[in-house]
């Protein structure tokens, strides 16, 4: 769909300025096409590596099912280049970047996500995320959902990227949650004697105390909905669970996100406290 010729140009020779992030399966870069449309391409350096190998599956798995998965909170593909040894994906650049950059990165110190758009980004990826576990088929596993790969558009609305990790699931398979194995938040802060908490870890007191005020960025001034707040704090404490037959599906988790559903606000409160009590 692109000729690498084109995309070379795009990113300026995929030149270090049009980097938009870190090196890990391969490096993701700004770029303007000929017609002004802006693109992010995802590409690969290394050359008859491991990782190269990866890359190369992972670029296969991604094309495939972007080819197939269209929603509005999911980043669809634009068109990739598979030469003999350049594989290139391309994306439409989202002009806010990832959620990560609002939360920690570039954007961190303008505060431009306010309680409303957060709820907005949430429920969007909750929904996105319904899309692939509930709607395609076969159904899909992300395996990859962090802040970096939630991108957000010009108005703020989530879309959720990066299939590369996904893991689709076969028509009749039900308990596929059981072998997907990712680690559940990862360390955020090191307690003395270098031992490292996850987030999650770090917000579970406050969630069974009920102390929900004291999980909020501080960057929100105090500004946000009580009962957004602890619903959102309760279905997202009940999705982090080790065992996932005790996770509540993401049908369950937007109707809760969305506040549609007032019975089950409650039943969450219940299913944690229970929950908790017999770990
Ligand atoms: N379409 C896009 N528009 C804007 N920024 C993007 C786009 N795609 C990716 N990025 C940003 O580029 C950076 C690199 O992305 P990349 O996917 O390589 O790394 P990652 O998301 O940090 O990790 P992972 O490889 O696990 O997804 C990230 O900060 C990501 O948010
Ligand atoms: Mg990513």
């Amino acid at each position: 769909m692109f000729t690498y010729k084109e995309l070379h140009a795009a990113t300026n020779g995929f030149s270090e300025d049009n980097k938009l992030g870190k090196e890990g399966f391969g490096s993701v870069y700004w770029g303007r096409t000929n017609d002004g449309l802006q693109i992010a391409v995802k590409t690969l350096k290394a050359i008859n590596s491991k990782a190269e190998m990866e890359f190369a599956v992972e670029v296969e798995v991604e094309v495939e099912v972007l080819g197939r998965v269209r929603h509005k909170n999911l980043l669809g593909l634009r068109g990739y280049c598979a030469g003999t040894d350049q594989r290139l994906i391309v994306y439409d650049f989202m002009p806010n970047l990832s959620l990560l950059s609002h939360l920690h990165g570039q954007f961190a110190g303008e505060v431009q996500l306010d309680w409303k758009r957060r709820m907005k980004i949430a429920i969007g990826s909750a929904e996105g995320i319904l899309y692939l576990h509930h709607e395609v088929t076969p159904h899909i596993i992300h395996r990859d959902i962090k802040a970096s790969n939630v991108l957000l558009d010009s108005d703020f609305e989530p879309l959720v990227a990066d299939f590369g990790f996904a893991k689709l699931i076969p028509e009749g398979v039900t308990n596929m949650a059981t072998r997907v194995k990712r680690t559940l938040g990862k360390p955020i802060e090191k307690l003395p004697g270098g031992v490292k908490r996850t987030i999650t870890e770090w917000a579970e007191p406050f969630t069974i105390k009920g102390r929900f005020r004291d999980l909020v960025d501080p960057k929100l001034r105090g500004n946000f909905d009580e009962n957004q707040l602890k619903k959102a704090t309760n279905v997202a404490a009940l999705c982090v669970q080790s065992e996932p037959e005790k996770r509540p599906n993401m049908k369950e988790v937007v109707s809760v996100l969305k506040g549609c559903d007032h019975s089950n606000g409650k039943e969450m409160e219940m299913r944690i406290v229970l929950s908790t009590k017999r770990s």
